[in-house]
């Protein structure tokens, strides 16, 4: 089977684990705190506060910020979930904006007519790896006052005007799941340049106490493991060759698949790098993406739905407040899209099968 996420864990990657457990000390200490100075470093900003994963990550961002009740937050309608649950856990309330077709990210001027007098905060979503155009919309909620966190789960790695996204808000979430850029197992890191809000979120991930046992706020633990963090710093050393990696494989599909007609391929904009963090095209024709999974699997090559159901449709999310205008291009995402296997240890031939594989289908589809 020829996976559509896979994590790249190497001998490096087990021994640097094996030497935290090996070392009694499991718990959040010194290689985790090497971790977020690494990670800060790389990202080009003044802290990186690590957590559990990247769900706490974006909660805690919010709650840093003082983001809570009677409060407005504009996020994509089409990403996943935990992007709008954290801002209702949070105690305020998710505003869903459409998104724009080409990048599958919010769309800048729904974004600018969603705001209202409540709204505090927006979370512009890399959304499969690709950057959000940030100009634009630090401009529109700088005009608003309103603070940007970048969900930056899937993007880390990935640039905007040259810029690596993480540093481009007040804050921004990262995830290190097993299926992101890097992986600590689960795992997750707030960026920022605020010590403030970096202050806030060391406080809140371990139970508000600022000295062991002496506690001046409510927080929970939410925090990440030594055992974790040396994972993550090991792959962190790696991240220029896995993202290469991940470049090469996409340019590979984009090459193979550019004349397949009823496909439309991920776009790289003029003033992006993208992180291919997942590779997603769009099926033209009704049932055809799902006829095009099934297709695929039958040859052994597993794909993914990233997502089948907008937030504007999650029970969950009722809560939620649709802004004009929300959501067509959502909606139509959801039927169209498709993530192809992808990341850094498929093998060009791998890439080059599932290409004359989606070519197959399109072949018998046009001669049916
Ligand atoms: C866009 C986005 N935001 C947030 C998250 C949450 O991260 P985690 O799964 O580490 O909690 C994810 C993870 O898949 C994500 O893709």
């Amino acid at each position: 089977m020829i996976r559509v996420s896979s994590p790249h864990i190497t001998d490096e990657d087990v021994e640097a684990v094996t030497r935290v457990l090996r070392s009694g000390m499991l718990a959040f200490g010194p290689v985790g705190e090497e971790f977020e100075r690494e990670l800060a470093r790389y990202l080009g900003v003044r802290h990186a506060v690590a957590v559990s994963n990247g769900t706490a990550a974006l909660y805690l961002s919010l709650k840093a910020l003082g983001v809570g009740p009677g409060d407005e937050v504009l996020v994509p309608d089409f990403t996943f979930f935990a992007t709008a649950s954290t801002v209702l856990l949070a105690g305020a309330t998710p505003v869903l904006v459409d998104v724009e077709l080409e990048t599958y990210t919010v769309d800048p001027s729904q974004l600018e007519e969603a705001f209202t007098d409540r709204t505090r905060a927006v979370v512009p979503v890399h959304l499969y790896g690709h950057p959000v155009d940030m100009e634009q919309v630090t401009k529109i909620a700088g005009e608003r006052d309103a603070y940007v966190v970048e969900d930056s789960a899937q993007a880390l790695g990935a640039e905007f005007r040259g810029r690596r996204v993480g540093g481009l808000g007040h804050a921004a979430a990262f995830s290190f799941y097993p299926t992101k850029t890097i992986t600590t197992g689960e795992g997750g890191a707030v960026a920022t340049d605020d010590e403030r809000v970096a202050d806030a979120v060391k406080l809140l991930r371990s139970h508000g106490q600022r000295q062991r046992y002496h506690h001046v706020e409510l927080g929970w633990n939410l925090r990440m493991s030594d055992v974790q963090a040396a994972l993550g710093l090991s792959q962190l050393r790696r991240i220029d060759r896995m993202l290469e990696r991940r470049r090469a494989l996409a340019r590979i599909y984009l090459e193979e698949l550019s004349t397949v007609s009823g496909l439309r391929l991920p776009v790289e904009k003029p003033w992006a790098r993208h992180a291919y963090n997942l590779f997603t095209v769009w099926v033209e024709g009704e049932g055809a993406r799902d006829r095009l999974a099934l297709f695929l699997r039958e040859r052994g090559i597993e794909t993914a739905v990233h997502y089948p159901v907008p937030l504007h449709r999650q029970p969950a999310l009722s809560g939620a407040r649709r802004a004009r205008g929300c959501c067509p291009n959502s909606e139509e995402a959801s039927r169209h899209v498709l993530s192809l296997p992808l990341h850094p240890g498929l093998s060009e031939s791998d890439v080059l099968e599932v290409s004359r594989c989606v070519k197959e289908f399109f072949k018998s589809r046009g001669s049916a």
